[in-house]
């Protein structure tokens, strides 16, 4: 199995970052991709500049999701639609929850249960999941930049386990699957529009983060691995960047955190 053996591919999130770096790739590799996201001009940008087709949906449209897996069969199928939010438990808003949860997680399991059945009956198949290394880890303080919600955190753990169970679910057949996971990638998900604009930029000043182009090489190694081979997880991040942190509060200093929170919430 490889590039030469799939012909057709859906990347979801598309239009920006990762997505459209994918579909580039899978694009240069030969493949017919469907660029599946909200953005209709920056779809049609994509697709004239790489001859992908254009799937304008929202990954929380039911219906558009079970016409699509409906219409056409998948050999690759990229999950990487996601949206993040900033901010604390002590203060996350409900819509925020229901938007991370909706589209980073349950479009992700409905799109699979929709797709991967036909690749368990053909024999053939590569899911790749976009997870993130918020759902392997918990960050600790951090700039506020850099900051991403527990709910946002949540729905990648899913991500990561559902890819596992996914594994179980189609042992036996030739459909592979592959969790990548990302540390800090130079796009606009973290309210960076200079990123979605300037695909060469660096996240913010001073911070080398990846590339998209960088998780699309990610991807595609996972993709044309040889038939024996499934790339089951590969984490990612910049060179500069690191998770490893253990935070010991003493007294004093809780009291001093406790002071320093209820002094934020009378501001
Ligand atoms: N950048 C990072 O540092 C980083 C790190 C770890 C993991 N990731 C993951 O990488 C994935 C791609 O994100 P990115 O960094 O490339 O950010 P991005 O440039 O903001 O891309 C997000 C994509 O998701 C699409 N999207 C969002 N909501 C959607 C919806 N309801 N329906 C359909 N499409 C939707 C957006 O398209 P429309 O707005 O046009 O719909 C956009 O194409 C995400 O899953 C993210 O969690 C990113």
């Amino acid at each position: 199995m490889g590039f030469s053996d799939y012909r057709t591919a859906l990347v979801t999130g598309a239009s920006s970052g990762i997505g459209a770096a994918t579909v580039r790739r899978l694009r240069a590799e030969g493949l017919e991709v469907h660029a599946l996201a909200r953005d209709a001009r920056r779809l049609a940008s994509l697709s004239a500049e790489t001859g992908c087709r254009i799937c304008e949906v929202d990954v929380n449209d039911l219906a558009a999701l079970t016409r699509l897996a409906g219409a056409a069969e998948f050999d690759v199928l990229v999950n990487n639609a996601g949206q993040s939010r900033r901010s604390n438990i002590l203060d996350t808003a409900a819509d925020d929850v229901d938007t991370l949860v909706d589209v980073n997680l349950s479009a992700v399991l409905h799109l699979t249960r929709l797709i991967a059945p036909g690749m368990a009956r053909r024999n053939r198949g590569h899911v790749v999941n976009v997870s993130s290394i918020a759902g392997h880890y918990a960050f600790g303080e951090n700039t506020t930049t850099f900051n991403s919600s527990v709910a946002y955190h949540a729905t990648k753990a899913g991500i990561h386990s559902l890819s596992q169970q996914l594994r179980v679910d189609l042992y036996g057949t030739c459909v592979r699957v592959t969790e990548i996971s990302p540390g800090r990638v130079a796009t606009s998900i973290f309210q960076n529009q200079d990123a979605a604009d300037n695909p060469d930029a660096r996240f913010v000043g001073g911070f080398e983060t990846l590339l998209s182009d960088d998780i699309a090489d990610a991807i595609a190694f996972a993709v044309r691995a040889s038939a024996r081979m499934n790339v089951a997880m590969i984490e990612v991040v910049p060179t500069f960047q690191v998770v490893g942190e253990l935070r010991f509060a003493s007294r004093t200093q809780a009291a001093h955190l406790k002071d320093m929170r209820s002094g934020a919430d009378n501001a």
